[in-house]
C-alpha cells in the first residue's frame, strides 16, 4: 500500500510541532513546512524519534505559488497526498487606523492567498479519501478593531474552506476549519509585548500576567488553549472519524465564541 502523506504549513511554529506529532500517529509520512527553516529539521528529529512516521521537510513561503508546487512536486513522489493541515499564519495587534496598504496585503498574501495556493495545489493533486484542515482563528468572529486585518484575513479562510467542501464534496476530498482561541506562542508573546509598550500599567507586570488576564476576561473556561488542544481537533477532522463532516468550522476556545 503506498503511505499516506500529510503536509503541514507553520510547521515551526507554536502550533505546528505539536499537529505534526499528533497527526504523525495517523498517517506513515508527515512533510514539515515553514517559510523558517532553521527549526524544521530538529522538529522532524523529535516527531521521528517519538513516532512510526517517516517526517520530512522542506522550505516554503506559503505565498509565493511557485515555493507551493516545488512542495507539492516533493510530496507526490514521497507518498499519496492525503491530509493539509494549513496553520502557516501572521497576526498583529494594530489600530484600525493605522493598518497601511502593505500591511494589509502582507497579512491576506500569507494568511489567505497561503491557504488558497496551499489548498488549489492539494485538490489537484491528492489521492481521495483525503482532508484539508484550515487553522482559522476566534479573530474571524471577534470584531475586534485592533485586529481588522487579520480577522477578515481569518474570516476569509473559513469561506474558501465552505467551497472547496462543496465544490470537493463528491470527490472524496473535504476541507473542514479549525479556530483556535488563546494559546501563549510567539504570536501572542509579540501581541502582550505591543500591549505592555503602549500601556504603564501592564508595563508593569510580568507578560504572562497580562497574558492571564486576558485569558480570564475572554475565556469563559477562564483558561488558555494548549496547541496539543488544537491538534486533536485537527487529527479528527483529518481522519476517517469525520468523513461525513466537511464545511464545518469547530472553536477550540474555551467557550469564546459560540458557533
Ligand atoms: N496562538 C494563538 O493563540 C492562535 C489563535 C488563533 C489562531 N491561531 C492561528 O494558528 C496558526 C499558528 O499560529 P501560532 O500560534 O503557531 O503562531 P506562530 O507565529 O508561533 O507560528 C506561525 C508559523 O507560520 C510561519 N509563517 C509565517 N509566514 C509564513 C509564510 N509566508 N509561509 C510559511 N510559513 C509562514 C512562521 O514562520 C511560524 O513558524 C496561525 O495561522 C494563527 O493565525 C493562533
Amino acid at each position: 500500500m503506498t503511505s499516506r502523506l500529510a503536509i503541514v504549513t507553520g510547521a515551526s511554529g507554536g502550533l505546528g510541532p505539536a499537529i505534526g506529532r499528533r497527526i504523525a500517529e495517523d498517517f506513515e509520512t508527515v512533510l514539515l513546512t515553514d517559510v523558517r527553516e532553521d527549526r524544521l529539521g530538529e522538529i522532524a528529529e523529535h516527531i521521528e524519534r517519538d513516532s512510526c512516521a517517516r517526517v520530512l521537510t522542506a522550505g516554503c513561503d506559503v505565498s509565493d505559488e511557485e515555493q507551493v508546487a516545488s512542495v507539492y512536486r516533493v510530496a507526490a513522489q514521497e507518498g499519496a497526498i492525503s491530509g493539509l493541515v494549513n496553520a502557516a499564519g501572521i497576526g498583529m495587534f494594530t489600530p484600525l487606523t493605522e493598518i497601511d496598504q502593505q500591511l494589509w496585503d502582507r497579512v491576506f498574501a500569507i494568511n489567505t492567498r497561503g491557504t488558497f495556493l496551499m489548498s488549489q495545489h492539494f485538490i489537484r493533486t491528492a489521492q481521495p479519501p483525503a482532508s484539508i484542515v484550515n487553522i482559522s482563528s476566534i479573530g474571524a468572529r471577534a470584531g475586534n478593531d485592533m485586529l481588522a486585518h487579520y480577522g477578515a484575513s481569518k474570516a476569509a479562510v473559513i469561506e474558501f474552506s465552505h467551497a472547496v467542501a462543496r465544490g470537493c464534496a463528491r470527490t472524496g476530498i473535504r476541507s473542514n476549519t479549525v479556530m483556535p482561541g488563546f494559546i501563549y506562542t510567539d504570536m501572542w508573546r509579540n501581541t502582550v509585548a505591543y500591549l505592555q509598550q503602549n500601556d504603564e500599567a501592564l508595563a508593569a507586570i510580568s507578560a504572562e500576567e497580562v497574558f492571564a488576564g486576558i485569558v480570564d476576561q475572554s475565556i469563559p473556561m477562564g483558561r488558555p488553549q494548549e496547541p496539543e488542544d488544537i491538534a486533536e481537533a485537527v487529527a479528527f477532522f483529518l481522519s476517517d472519524r469525520a468523513k461525513n463532516i466537511t464545511g464545518q468550522t469547530l472553536a477550540v476556545d474555551g467557550g469564546a465564541v459560540l458557533t
